[in-house]
């Protein structure tokens, strides 16, 4: 694939989100066309307000939609403070933003856009995927007018990360990730079995804020609570590189290996939010990623840091 990819960024921002929002903005293969948000790590009002912020630091004004506050059927969803800190960004404090978001909520902007660019957007989701859900709810012939749909959601063979059976994004709306995997779209998940194995260390956050004082400090800045995480969480010396990794296999799918599978997600019981390979699910066999060029993708990670100052 050696075209320019059109995205849309649907984001929970979020310390990994704001390295996936960089990634969006500063990969030569990729041209973001607009962010929804979406609850998750935080709440929509935050991750909207942490959207523009990311975007008033690069100087672009591109569509924001605000999206879903809370996932479609559950109701026992909290933020992951513990993981991103209280407003998202590690210890980070908040500072005014500029920027109004568009007037469409999320979900009728990602069926509009679509709509109006037949074949040519990818959607990629790193939250909660509620607004997806909502936009084929709303059209289901978005599932036409979409080139793909690249997640960062799920655990196939892997471990999950918010209990030992799911990962956080489907945890926090699976009835929303079910119906994502139940449509006839194409979908390409990166979950916790490609993103656990990339792995950023201090010395990764050093070097993107040797290229990029500004935008890689900020993002080493941020870095410091997440890796706090990992370290006296998950005993690792080094974070996850989940969102950015979604990002970039919408632009170099062949930095992964796939294969197809049905997915189904459970709705019940202690695998709340597991995804897992059903014979039975409808929808088109989604393209599940099982290997991931680990060394390839976090160096394409910190080198495009190289366009920001
Ligand atoms: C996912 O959950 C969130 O905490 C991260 O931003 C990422 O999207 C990893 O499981
Ligand atoms: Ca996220």
């Amino acid at each position: 694939m050696t075209d320019i990819q059109k995205i849309i960024l649907d984001t929970d921002p979020g310390i990994d989100d704001a390295m996936a929002v960089f990634q969006a903005i500063g990969d030569p293969k990729i041209d973001l066309v607009g962010i929804t948000t979406i609850f998750g790590n935080v709440t929509v009002d935050i991750a909207t307000r942490n959207a523009f912020r990311l975007c008033n630091m690069v100087g672009w004004e591109i569509p924001v939609a605000r999206g879903a506050e809370q996932p479609l059927e559950w109701q026992g969803f909290s933020p992951s403070s513990h993981v991103h800190g209280d407003q998202g960004f590690g210890d980070i404090p908040p500072i005014p933003v500029s920027g109004t978001v568009i007037k469409m909520p999320a979900d009728v902007y990602l069926v509009d856009i679509c709509a109006k660019n037949p074949g040519e957007i990818t959607i990629c989701a790193v939250g909660p995927l509620t607004n997806l859900a909502l936009a084929l709810r709303r059209d289901p012939v978005i599932a036409k007018n979409v080139k793909r749909v690249v997640v960062m959601a799920g655990a196939f063979r892997a471990e999950g990360n918010i209990t030992k059976f799911a990962e956080a994004n489907t945890y926090n709306d699976p009835h929303a990730a079910a119906a994502v995997f139940a449509a006839d779209w194409e979908v390409i998940m990166v979950g916790l079995d490609v993103t656990d194995q990339i792995l950023c260390t201090e010395k990764d956050f050093a070097e993107i804020a040797r290229i990029a004082p500004n935008k890689g400090g900020f993002i080493q800045d941020m870095s410091h609570f997440y890796l706090e995480f990992y370290r006296s969480v998950e005993k690792l010396d080094g974070c996850s590189l989940h969102d950015p990794a979604a990002v970039i296999a919408c632009a170099y799918p062949e930095w992964f290996t796939m294969v197809d599978a049905k997915i189904g997600v459970v709705l019940q019981g202690e695998e709340w939010g597991n995804t897992i390979e059903s014979k039975t699910a409808s929808g088109t066999p989604t393209r599940v990623c099982t290997g991931v060029l680990s060394d390839i993708v976090k160096r394409h990670f910190i080198n495009t840091f190289r366009i920001f100052d």
